[in-house]
């Protein structure tokens, strides 16, 4: 289906005479007393044609066709058109997109590839809470790309190789406590490589052995190797439940091991196109001066004005690093799938990187690059009550494994409580739902680029923004329908499909937010911004109570009864698909 603005853009567009490149955008009233839609474009006409806006809409009111589908367009203010929709027509189109699987969103004019890089965890260390955050906003945007019709690829680009791994081996074979590895390998692998990182601080001779062992492991010593790839199927092992737990799937899983071999072209190419060059012993990218000194990521100002910050893509030690891989990988990614778009979801401290790389990358291929458009999708942190970041009690980071656990406790103890008579296994199961569905809906609902402050209390409530409150919405609309079967009507139970007939103010307000889903959620992958959705949501459950709370439904007749069960049920079908969208579950009951 066609989006509301987007027909009127065209009724717009031929109502112009020459727009030239003037947006002609339709946007969604501010005000809903003058109107359902609005636009500018008689004032950005005007501008252009230095002529007085308000003539300028008066000459496309004239010629405007929109007869069959608004029952008044306005001039206002300065020149705004105003538009205000017929009821009839938009009956119409709440029908159509009742019917409609995709729930009113339109199909892309081309599907676009898209590889997203999410998640992206490091071996040999514990998943924690920073991770959740680059894994719940990957898993949306791939989940809302896919039902938008796009091809998504899902690219888990773990860390799998570095200088960490000298510090791991010397550690696994001088100090590993076997019975600890085999009760939980990260915890174990992790206490290794602490240990050995902080004697390597001290003493010189633990940090030679340690950079021996990378020599060996870089070099393919077999039982380096052997042990390389333990440590590895052993933290994929842990990763793989965190992410059955939080129902987030990859279609690829290449670490950065995967493209060792095509780091020493990487530099050597660099290096012959003049782009890197020697310095200090390392092979770096400097400004090439095609930028003003504020946009040029390869400079950095200080007190004393500006100087070279530049990019390393080979130390002096002669290791590569990540950029390097991350450039690699770009190429590999574009040579494989010939995205449209690569998606790199990290945290904010990462921006100077990718700007980095992504600016290496366009004057290496600018060919290549023309046809990309590369996202770095960045995220601010998680904090405690404290307002400092996310901590155990103890001041250790937090481990996603138990993040999870909690809050399904928490959430077993609140079902427990309202439903004490419900078998323990669906209370279980309900505080499952609610609990992993509240951490992420509270990670997806600030916007991504700010802080926010990690409460239990407020994630869980029923009250407000939140997981529960949706959840409980979508509950309580199949409740109808389960007291409806209950009851069992003979001749009155409801059948799927009746006519709809929006009559009341609350049922027409309800249709017209039905239909913003349609407008939404291409607008989340635009900056990619899942809080867009998340708020839709919380907008559709208020619009949803609002118009339960002013129509009777089971009490009311004949065609509006059905018409209003209609209503409900495509409410609800719409708050599963959303949640959904955002990876999160809905139970029946709760
Ligand atoms: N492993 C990195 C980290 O934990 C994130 C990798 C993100 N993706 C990338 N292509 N650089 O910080």
């Amino acid at each position: 289906m066609e989006t509301i603005p987007s027909i009127l853009e065209e009724r717009l567009k031929a109502a112009v005479e020459d727009p030239g490149p003037t947006p002609l955008s339709i946007t969604s009233a501010s005000d809903s007393r003058f109107g359902d839609y609005q636009s500018n474009a008689a004032m950005l006409l005007a501008k252009l044609r230095k002529s007085n806006p308000r003539l300028v809409a008066q000459q496309i009111l004239d010629r405007l066709q929109v007869a069959d589908i608004c029952s008044s367009v306005e001039i206002a203010g300065a020149g705004f058109l105003n538009f205000r929709l017929r009821e009839d027509w938009l009956q119409e189109r709440v029908s159509q997109m009742k019917a409609d699987p995709r729930l009113g969103v339109p199909s892309p004019l081309r599907p676009l590839g898209m590889v997203i890089d999410f998640s992206s965890p490091n071996v040999a260390k514990p998943m924690h809470v920073g991770h959740i955050r680059s894994t719940i906003l990957g898993d949306s945007l791939a989940r809302i790309a896919a039902f938008i019709g796009h091809n998504v690829v899902r690219d888990n680009h773990i860390g799998d190789w570095g200088t960490q791994f000298g510090m791991l081996l010397l550690g696994w074979k001088t100090i590993l406590d076997r019975s600890a590895l085999e009760q939980d390998p990260l915890l174990e692998m992790e206490r290794i490589y602490k240990n050995v990182s902080a004697r390597c601080r001290d003493d010189i001779a633990v940090l030679e052995k340690a950079r021996h062992e990378l020599v060996l492991l870089q070099t393919g010593d077999p039982e380096n190797l052997l042990l390389w790839k333990e440590m590895i199927r052993l933290s994929q092992s842990q990763f793989d439940t965190i992410y059955g737990r939080l129902g987030v799937r990859f279609d690829v899983t290449l670490g950065e091991s995967f493209y060792n071999e095509r780091l020493k072209p990487v530099v050597e190419e660099l290096k012959a196109s003049r782009i890197a060059r020697e310095s200090d012993g390392a092979i770096c990218v400097f400004s090439d001066g095609s930028h003003s000194q504020e946009e040029d990521v390869f400079l950095i100002k200080d007190k004393d004005g500006w100087r070279d910050n530049p990019a390393i893509v080979l130390k002096s030690d002669g290791a590569a690093n990540y950029m390097t891989t991350d450039l690699a990988t770009l190429q590999y990614r574009i040579e494989t799938w010939h995205p449209d778009e690569i998606v790199y979801v990290t945290d904010g401290r990462q921006q100077l990187h990718f700007r980095q790389m992504f600016s290496i990358f366009r004057r290496w291929k600018p060919e290549a690059a023309a046809t990309v458009r590369l996202s770095h999708v960045w995220f601010g942190s998680i904090l405690g009550d404290d307002g400092r970041p996310f901590k155990t009690r103890s001041g250790e980071t937090v481990r996603l494994a138990d993040l999870l656990d909690e809050a399904e406790e928490r959430s077993f103890a609140q079902v427990s409580e309202r439903n004490p008579a419900l078998p323990e296994a669906e209370r279980r199961e309900i505080a499952r739902i609610i609990g992993i569905g509240a951490v992420k809906y509270a990670d997806l609902l600030p916007h991504r680029q700010g802080d926010y402050m990690f409460s239990w209390e407020r994630m869980l409530s029923f009250q407000g923004n939140t997981a529960p409150y949706l959840q409980n919405a979508y509950v309580r609309i199949r409740s109808i329908f389960r007291k409806l079967a209950e009851a069992g009507e003979a001749g009155e139970a409801w059948t799927p499909g009746a006519p709809l007939r929006l009559e009341n103010g609350a049922e027409i307000a309800l249709g017209k937010r039905l239909l913003e889903f349609g407008e939404v959620l291409p607008q989340v992958l635009q900056d990619h911004r899942p809080n867009t959705l998340a708020n839709y949501l919380y907008e559709l459950a208020n619009t949803f109570h609002a118009f339960y709370e002013a129509c009777p439904v089971l009490k009311s007749e004949g065609d509006q009864r059905a018409s209003r069960l209609e209503l409900c049920d495509v409410s609800a079908r719409m708050l599963k698909t959303g949640l959904g969208l955002l990876g999160i579950e809905v139970p029946e009951k709760m």
